[in-house]
């Protein structure tokens, strides 16, 4: 396990730490409180190209390598960040045209951090020499075992930018896309308004406009700043590769929040780093879900540094951030459980954002592991360092393991674009709300959950749930069903195989190329206002623990050789379909044609754990978050209290509590924010010696 810090060693030289004689001098004390935390590894360095190129050509990694010296006396090693996310003002002085141009065609200045659009060739050849030089000086420096890529991919709303210099990357990508100009016009529907082009170099980048573009060219516009993204991200991967080879490259993600595709980005690196945002205020499942999210990402080809699998959190917020209306204390113990939460769903490193409160800057209230006096007697400090200590207990026997899941959502970044952009049958409907709804049921039954896009191979999955996939590639299609011939359950939804991958509406029925899987056909469907509801009546055996509400969406279905689990209870449809099941090939199609309130999820996931012989990991109160890890012979649980009050767990059987060592059997009281991590391998109790 890496246990580390966000660490910024430039903040931290006379006059703000350090003396004029020695200006440098407090790194060595930071070196020292972090080994005395139980920090093994330090993130460095990801801002700081105004510094180790304070002008064109003249360098200075010096300062670095010192810092990395320091780092090597106590055994840190580190993580270096290539500097792109902070280009110097000289740069953009000299080159404005890498200034980005917003969706008015008007330029975000320089003078902080993302000022920079990501088409530009100046800049990527100015990207690509300060990496040169960082990975020469620096590379081969003993204590150097990971690179970090960029600093927050499409932060700050960067992900697109209108300069001439994408304009004309957009015209070769929709040239490279469809080869002739009567192609994009049939695909992209130009007729419509009669937006028809006769050259690539015409058609128009999405600006500001009286009305709305036509959603396929949003739809390609979306593809092509992802591509740019992912573009950008390759050429600084391949480029390490080649100068510093064994030395693995990531990124920091967010919970699959920014406007490109993550899962692309993800094949580019070598493992997943993530940032989190966990605070007091978040959800347990909603953070869980994130954290499954970007696990998901990338599934093989892992290579981190170690050797182990799993993703790093690169940014695991410390306290408070500062960024809300109100930034309140992260309360004790909080750190600690989110920090358990990130290692119970795979994580295999964690490094703390920020090391020590910043006294300069914009996020100087942000919290820290160290307060702004630098003492290390503060609360957090104490905190971390009692994780730092347990981490050590920890690490030998979680190395190897990791999270294995038998089901899975889908999630595909171009089918949410396509919900996000132009006008949809319901604004009111979102597809992480509707996605959360089916997470939270089976988080709260301590069931393991995957994402993956539909494209993935899906046969190792017991159950694939597919909220509302409204733009549906014909090739998903087929895979799915596939994937339910061979044996597999589908649960598909409302607002599905509406658009092909070109945005266009299909004439064979809704849910497109999908109607024969569902043995049923979606003739019209009926988007409701938000407070308006219809209801279902369920037949069979579907347990139904309240009355269960239709809401924003409501599926007219004709039923052909499904089976009918439920139908609505008024309006002109009472008494038509609602959900539906098929069985197609070996296995089984469910459809739900509506969306509904969080009992009817709760509901449904204790009828398909039976349908599909899913066992939740533990049974313990709904309170408790129950992840494992696991490897050949070896299980490991943790128990998660996520509540403000103690919670009382029943064992069955003897369990070893690793942070103790001792042995839990019958009642035990699970403290406010509680963690516990278990295993089944009890440690027999050393016989009494005999008496002499
Ligand atoms: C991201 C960035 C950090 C910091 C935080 C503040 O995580 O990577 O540099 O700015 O946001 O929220």
């Amino acid at each position: 396990m890496y246990f580390g810090t966000d660490y910024y060693p430039e903040h931290w030289v006379y006059p703000y730490a350090g003396t004029p004689e020695e200006p440098e001098s407090r790194w060595q004390r930071d070196a020292e409180l972090m080994v005395a935390a139980g920090i093994n590894v330090v993130r460095m360095g990801e801002f700081a190209w105004g510094l180790y190129e304070p002008e064109e050509g003249k360098y200075d990694f010096d300062w670095m390598k010192r810092a990395m010296d320091v780092m090597a006396n106590t055994g840190i090693q580190v993580m270096l960040g290539t500097p792109t996310a902070a280009p110097p003002i000289w740069l953009a002085k000299k080159h404005p045209e890498i200034l980005p141009l917003d969706d008015h065609g008007l330029p975000k200045h320089e003078g902080t951090r993302k000022a920079y659009c990501m088409n530009s060739s100046v800049y990527w050849d100015y990207c690509k020499k300060i990496i040169t030089e960082l990975a020469r000086t620096l590379g081969k420096h003993p204590q150097l075992i990971a690179w970090q890529i960029e600093n927050g991919l499409g932060g700050h709303n960067t992900e697109s930018s209108f300069n001439e210099e994408t304009r004309r990357d957009w015209h070769s990508w929709l040239k490279a896309k469809y080869e002739t100009i009567e192609r994009l016009n049939e695909l992209m529907g130009t007729r419509f308004w009669t937006q028809t082009v006769t050259r690539f170099e015409d058609v128009p980048m999405p600006m500001t406009a009286p009305t709305v573009f036509n959603p396929a060219l949003v739809l390609d516009w979306m593809r092509f700043s992802s591509d740019t993204i992912v573009a950008f991200v390759k050429m600084q991967a391949d480029l390490l590769h080649e100068l510093t080879p064994g030395i693995p490259v990531t990124n920091n993600l967010r919970a699959l929040t920014r406007c490109f595709d993550h899962f692309d980005v993800a094949d580019a690196l070598d493992f997943v780093g993530v940032d989190s945002n966990a605070t007091i205020k978040s959800k347990s499942s909603e953070n869980a879900c994130g954290i499954d999210m970007l696990r998901s990402l990338k599934k093989s080809n892992i290579n981190t540094p170690g050797g182990d699998s799993g993703f790093w959190v690169v940014e695991q917020k410390s306290g408070n951030v500062n960024w809300q209306e109100v930034n309140s204390l992260v309360r004790p113990g909080v750190v600690r459980l989110f920090t358990y939460q990130c290692i119970s769903r795979g994580a295999t490193g964690v490094l703390y954002f920020l090391w020590r409160q910043a006294r300069i800057g914009s996020e100087k209230f942000y919290g820290g592991v160290l307060t702004h006096d630098g003492r290390g007697e503060n609360r957090v400090y104490r905190e971390i360092s009692h994780i730092g200590d347990e981490i050590k207990l920890l690490a030998p026997a979680l190395r190897g393991t990791r999270v294995v899941a038998e089901t899975c959502i889908l999630f595909s970044h171009e089918n949410e674009w396509a919900m996000q952009h132009g006008p949809q049958p319901n604004r009111y409907f979102n597809q992480r709300e509707h996605i959360q709804l089916f997470y939270n049921a089976l988080h709260d039954r301590n069931i393991p959950v995957d994402f993956a896009r539909p494209t993935e191979d899906l046969s190792k999955y017991k159950m694939v749930i597919a909220p509302s996939l409204k733009l549906l590639a014909g090739g998903e299609a087929d895979l799915l069903k596939l994937y339910v011939q061979n044996g597999g359950t589908l649960v598909g939804t409302f607002n599905t195989g509406l658009v092909d991958e070109h945005h266009i509406a299909p004439d064979n029925g809704y849910p497109h190329d999908l109607t024969d899987l569902f043995g049923m056909e979606v003739l019209e469907f009926d988007p409701l206002p938000p407070g308006e509801e219809n209801h279902l009546t369920f037949k069979g055996a579907f347990p139904t623990s309240h009355l269960h509400p239709a809401k924003l969406w409501c599926d007219l279905i004709e039923p052909k050789e499904c089976q009918i689990l439920a139908t609505y209870a008024k309006d002109f449809y009472t008494g038509r379909p609602a959900m539906t099941m098929n069985t197609f090939g070996l296995g089984k199609a469910i459809y739900i044609g509506t969306m509904s309130h969080q009992h009817f999820y709760y509901d449904l996931i204790v009828w398909l754990r039976q349908l599909c012989n899913l066992y939740p990991l533990l049974k313990v109160p709904d309170t408790v978050e129950v992840s494992l890890r696991e490897k050949e012979d070896t299980k490991i649980y943790f128990l998660l209290n996520h509540q403000n009050s103690p919670v009382r767990i029943q064992f069955y059987k003897p369990m070893h509590d690793f942070l103790t060592g001792s042995t839990l059997q019958g009642n035990h009281d699970l403290p406010p924010h509680g963690v516990l991590v278990l295993d089944e391998q009890v440690v027999p109790k050393a016989e009494p010696e005999p008496a002499a």
